[in-house]
């Protein structure tokens, strides 16, 4: 059965706009575990600008499903993560100036220190997963590296004029990467509008969705808008 995640990144925003502990992205990992997600995603971003290392850790001894760190590949990143162990990382690509991810990794321009990364946490039993675009050439390169696990960006999906093309693009890609016996997750910019088109590629394990879930949970409560996601990501 295709896999919730849902990234709490959103709830620190708003926490961060006030400096203060309101509301606690804590609080909205427990909700949206107790309505059914499969696994709590946060990103640890050099400027600190949403969650913060208390909230990792916090996270750590309360997810009861499965703690996704999403974080950049440099040593102090690598150095965190060994000591906190969480069950699964996802290296992403990082730019203090962007507003979100922009793009995914580009694993080929940087094939020995992926490696090594991966080594040093897949021997902590971390799984490991490659944050990158639906390219064959990125997918053999994350092959190389011995990752266990690639996230599909689905940026450019969403984005896209002709979603249709990409769709094809995703779907050879998954289709490719399986062959390869990687494990496939996709996420960025999924909404309760285009979700349904990512769930139909057959493949694809697990769906990582933060904003549009935190967005809605404005409107219907944190709890609802889990619920109606997972309707949309289980079918
Ligand atoms: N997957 C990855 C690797 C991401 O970096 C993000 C954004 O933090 C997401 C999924 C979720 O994206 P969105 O918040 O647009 O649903």
């Amino acid at each position: 059965m295709l896999q919730l995640g849902v990234n709490i990144d959103h709830v620190a925003t708003i926490r961060q706009a006030r400096g203060g502990k309101e509301p606690d992205p804590i609080k909205a990992a427990l909700i949206a575990e107790m309505a059914g997600c499969d696994s709590i995603v946060c990103h640890l971003r050099e400027d600190r600008r949403h969650i913060q290392e208390r909230d990792v850790r916090l996270l750590k001894e309360l997810v009861e499903t499965k703690l996704n760190l999403e974080m950049a590949a440099t040593d102090a990143m690598v150095k965190f993560a060994l000591n906190l162990r969480p069950n699964q990382v996802t290296l992403v690509p990082e730019r203090r100036e962007e507003l979100t991810t922009e793009g995914g990794l580009d694993v080929n321009a940087q094939k020995e220190k992926i490696t090594s990364i991966v080594s040093l946490l897949q021997e902590e039993r971390i799984c490991v997963s490659l944050f990158i675009e639906p390219d064959i050439s990125q997918i053999k390169a994350a092959v190389k590296t011995n990752a266990q696990m690639i996230e599909i960006h689905t940026g450019p999906f969403v984005n896209s004029a002709v979603p249709e093309e990409e769709l094809e693009r995703i779907a050879d890609a998954v289709s490719f990467a399986r062959k390869q016996g990687l494990k496939i997750a996709a996420g960025h910019g999924l909404t309760y509008r285009n979700t349904a088109q990512i769930v139909a590629i057959p493949g694809i394990e697990e769906l990582n969705i933060g904003h549009s879930i935190i967005s809605h949970a404005v409107f219907v409560g944190l709890d609802e808008a889990v619920r109606e996601m997972l309707e949309i990501v289980r079918g």
